[in-house]
């Protein structure tokens, strides 16, 4: 058996393996530590942070489908100042690497908190989220126009010197165009994607099941589409990609990366299997080992060369 190399780098960020979970998916990384310590996974992606604190939609704010699940959370989180207070010691003191994932209902929201979290040693990257579907200012707004994408990556430049992923949304007619923008804004990586727009009706109140009508789909059934995202972007822009949509092993997992994602995120699997990233890390030690390939790294994007 030969020695393998799991680690890996993403927009400079260097990474142990490159399994994280998907921002909102797994809080703080507190609920989840009884399970295993969160120092295990590549990084960890936060729950998304605003400036001020958020109660979010109005449930219920999740419905199942077939192959997936809708969500309408609306960005409820604690707020830029209570993150930092509350919720990054116990992320220093697990020593994880974390990224921050930002939110903002307007372009100086993203700068203010960008500004806040650059002064935070304990944060290796923003995740500049400009792809929720759940809420009415900002969000998707600003990610489906590459103008506007464009002018929240600058002002998050400006103000943050480190790792700057832009997440992207699905809900566009070219994913290329809004990545382009997003890198030669001063993005150094993209998540791909967020979830797809969808929406559930209640037969008997015959109203939309979510009372925001729309939700965000996840979970398999985006697979497909999350893959040929990756695809696409990767081999028109070259950049640097984490990969994310429907990941629920590390088969999964290896399609994204084959599709050149160098980096990847668990969102819904991990609501049914706490365990699903452990599992996703040794899966892709054993495939290595069994193939012979010594790094991860030279599957990266070998499907889109
Ligand atoms: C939400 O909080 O509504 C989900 C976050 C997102 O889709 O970016």
């Amino acid at each position: 058996m030969i020695n393998v190399d799991i680690s890996t780098a993403v927009g400079g960020l260097k990474l142990k393996n490159p399994v994280m979970p998907a921002s909102g998916t797994w809080g703080y990384g507190e609920e989840y530590a009884e399970f295993y310590s969160p120092a295990e996974l590549g990084a960890v992606v936060v729950k998304g942070t605003t400036l001020e604190p958020r109660q979010g939609n109005e449930p219920p704010r999740i419905a199942e489908t077939p192959a997936g699940m809708l969500n309408s959370v609306g960005l409820q989180n604690v707020g830029i100042e209570r993150f930092i207070s509350e919720k990054i010691p116990f992320l220093r003191e697990n020593k994880c690497i974390v990224i921050a994932n930002i939110a903002g209902g307007a372009i100086d929201d993203y700068a203010e908190i960008a500004k806040r979290l650059d002064a935070e040693k304990d944060i290796s990257a923003v995740e500049v989220n400009i792809s929720c579907p759940n809420v009415k200012k900002g969000g998707i707004a600003f990610g489906v126009r590459a103008d506007t994408a464009s002018a929240v990556i600058k002002s998050v430049r400006k103000a943050y010197k480190g790792a700057l992923i832009a997440k992207l949304s699905p809900n566009v007619t070219d994913i290329v165009e809004i990545a382009r923008a997003c890198i030669d804004s001063g993005a150094d990586a993209l998540t791909l994607i967020n979830t797809v727009k969808g929406m559930s009706i209640d037969i008997n109140s015959r109203k939309p099941l979510l009372p925001n009508s729309t939700g965000g789909l996840s979970g398999p059934a985006i697979k497909p589409i999350a893959l040929r995202m990756v695809y696409e972007v990767k081999k028109a822009t070259g950049a640097d990609i984490i990969g994310v949509g429907g990941i629920e092993c590390f088969e999964d997992a290896l399609e994204f990366i084959m599709a050149g994602a160098s980096a990847v995120q668990v969102g819904t699997a991990n609501f049914y299997n706490p365990f699903i990233m452990p599992e996703i890390i040794s899966g892709l030690k054993a495939y290595l080992e069994e193939n012979g390939i010594s790094s991860v790294k030279e599957l990266i994007g070998v499907a889109a060369r």
